[in-house]
């Protein structure tokens, strides 16, 4: 299949461009590398540009982030598709840049645009953060949405009835959601089997959402919040003292609708207050002013978390929106059998890649890759370039990426203006990379062969009456992409 493959993109691409193309390779199919994609193809019609990501599967956390039951955000996913039949534009999946091919290798064949996003988690780096039962809320959305590195995660939903999500960002409200939602509303999402079925059997009736600072800071925004307030049959538990504001909080909130918006919803929800339990009724409390310390474990189930030490905290600081948690020394625990880390996202550093670990991005300016940033003038790694999560870190939504993706095209437009990227018969990409590829056996996957995937998934969703089934192992993905 690799080589049926490599010779049908070899021959689209030497008729249909010019003999020696610019030749750019883009990393990461999520938004950022789509959006970016799309931009230059539009802007240069002399460029070549491929699309380059681990897995089998396009379109990064659209596909394994955004959640199940937001069908209509995943409806993008139709135009970059589009940017994936444009000529002289290539999806090559299961393609690992950092370890099918190195940096050094890929940037001997193209000009690259790294926009591989945010792979892995910040910690809390407290004690007990190793415990079974604590995962990162990355994990727990993978292993729902059928991200073939999650499929075998397992979290375990039926020895406790208690959840704690530490972090109020809009991955918290989804995992939340997830959690809490009615089974048989989400089975008619796309969520996985696998997932669906641990939800089904799951025990979890109380989850926690707990932020370090208080409802004038919670850092979801209002549409997601609504959502999780109006799930069926669940009660709502907010302390009425955590909503007391101060003049800093009035101020924050004059200056921020989001912050204003967010907070009323909040309230409005504690004064309403809870409905009459009913028998089974879940419920989701919001716990405000709280820092985890550290994670306890369980008498009973050694290596396994039995809850968790919060310290109260107060604000401090003056730069509003941005005042800081600060520890009180007053501590209360929440008995619980399974934390969500929902602090936020990390961008991994690839070998041979100028990388800033303080901020878990690439260094960079208007998305040129910086190589040295301490002399007086600025030294660029020439035709490297980044975008998405990877440039700017690991918050904003998928539009974000759109205006990102124009600012590193502007950049890209005006170093080929320069004729810093010249089209250069040294770099071979395509044909280069599929050949390296080919010699160390690596089964790539095209545009074609993830619409196989993608037909499958849609025919095994229809036989359960759900949008799609994703293949969510390797395995299984790989073996229906060589079909
Ligand atoms: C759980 C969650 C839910 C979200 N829900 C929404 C939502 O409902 N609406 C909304 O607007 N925004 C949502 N967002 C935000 C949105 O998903 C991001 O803004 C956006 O996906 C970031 O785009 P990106 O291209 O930088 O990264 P990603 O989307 O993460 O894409 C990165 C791609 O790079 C690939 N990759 C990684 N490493 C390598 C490598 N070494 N070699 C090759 N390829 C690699 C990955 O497989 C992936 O395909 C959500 C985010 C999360 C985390
Ligand atoms: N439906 C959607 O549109 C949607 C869905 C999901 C995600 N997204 C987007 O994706 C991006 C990422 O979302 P996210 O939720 O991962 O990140 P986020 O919005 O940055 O939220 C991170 C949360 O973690 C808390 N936190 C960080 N470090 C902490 C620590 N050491 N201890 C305790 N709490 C800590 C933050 O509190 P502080 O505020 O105090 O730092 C905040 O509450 C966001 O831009 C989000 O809007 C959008």
């Amino acid at each position: 299949m690799a080589i049926f493959g490599k010779l049908r993109w070899i021959s689209r691409s030497f008729t249909s461009l010019p003999a020696n193309p610019l030749r750019i390779c883009v990393v990461g199919s999520g938004p950022a590398g789509f959006y970016t994609a799309e931009k230059i193809l539009k802007a240069h019609k002399g460029v070549e540009v491929d699309i380059v990501d681990r897995l089998p599967t396009p379109f990064g956390l659209v596909r394994s982030g955004v959640a199940p039951d937001h069908p209509e955000t995943k409806i993008v996913i139709n135009q970059f598709s589009r940017v994936s039949q444009n000529d002289r534009c290539s999806f090559i999946g299961n393609v690992s840049v950092g370890s099918s091919v190195s940096l050094p290798e890929l940037r001997q064949m193209y000009n690259a645009l790294l926009a591989y996003g945010a792979e892995s988690d910040r910690a809390l780096g407290i004690p007990g953060e190793e415990l079974g039962g604590v995962y990162a809320a990355r994990e727990f959305v993978w292993w729902y949405n059928g991200h073939p590195d999650c499929r075998n995660l397992a979290p375990d939903l039926t020895s406790t009835d208690t959840a704690v999500i530490l972090g109020q960002g809009n991955v918290a409200l989804d995992a939340a959601r997830i959690l809490l939602r009615p089974t048989v509303e989400l089975a008619r999402t796309d969520i996985t089997s696998h997932a669906l079925d641990a939800l089904e059997e799951s025990s979890i009736r109380k989850v926690y959402l707990v932020g370090r600072r208080g409802p004038v800071q919670a850092a979801c925004t209002a549409k997601e919040l609504r959502e999780v307030l109006g799930i069926k049959d669940v009660s709502i538990h907010v302390k009425q003292a955590d909503l007391v504001t101060t003049p800093a909080d009035e101020v924050e909130m004059k200056n921020n609708r989001i912050r204003r918006r967010v907070y009323e919803l909040i309230s409005k929800a504690a004064s309403s207050g809870p409905s009459p339990p009913l028998p089974g009724q879940r419920e989701l409390h919001f716990v405000f002013f709280r820092k985890p310390d550290r994670f306890l474990e369980s008498d009973d189930r050694s290596g396994h978390v039995a809850g968790v030490h919060l310290e109260e905290t107060t604000l401090e600081g003056d730069d509003l929106g941005k005042r800081i948690a600060v520890g009180t020394g007053i501590f209360d625990d929440i008995s619980c059998g399974l934390v969500l880390k929902s602090i936020g996202y990390k961008s991994v550093a690839i070998d041979s890649l100028p990388f800033d670990h303080y901020k878990g991005i690439v260094p960079n300016v208007g998305g040129r890759v910086l190589s040295d940033s301490t002399g007086d003038l600025p030294q660029y790694e020439t035709g490297l370039y980044v975008c998405g999560w990877l440039k700017r870190g690991p918050t904003g939504i998928i539009a974000t990426n759109l205006y990102c993706a124009e600012e590193t095209v502007a950049s890209i437009s005006e170093d080929i203006g320069k004729g810093v990227l010249t089209s250069n018969s040294s770099k071979p990409g395509r044909e280069g990379l599929l050949q390296l590829l080919d010699s160390r056996n690596i089964r790539v996957v095209q545009f074609d062969d993830w619409e196989k995937i993608d037909a499958e998934e849609k025919e095994l969703g229809n036989l359960k009456n759900k949008p799609r089934e994703k293949l969510a192992t390797w395995e299984e993905l790989l073996q229906v992409a060589s079909e």
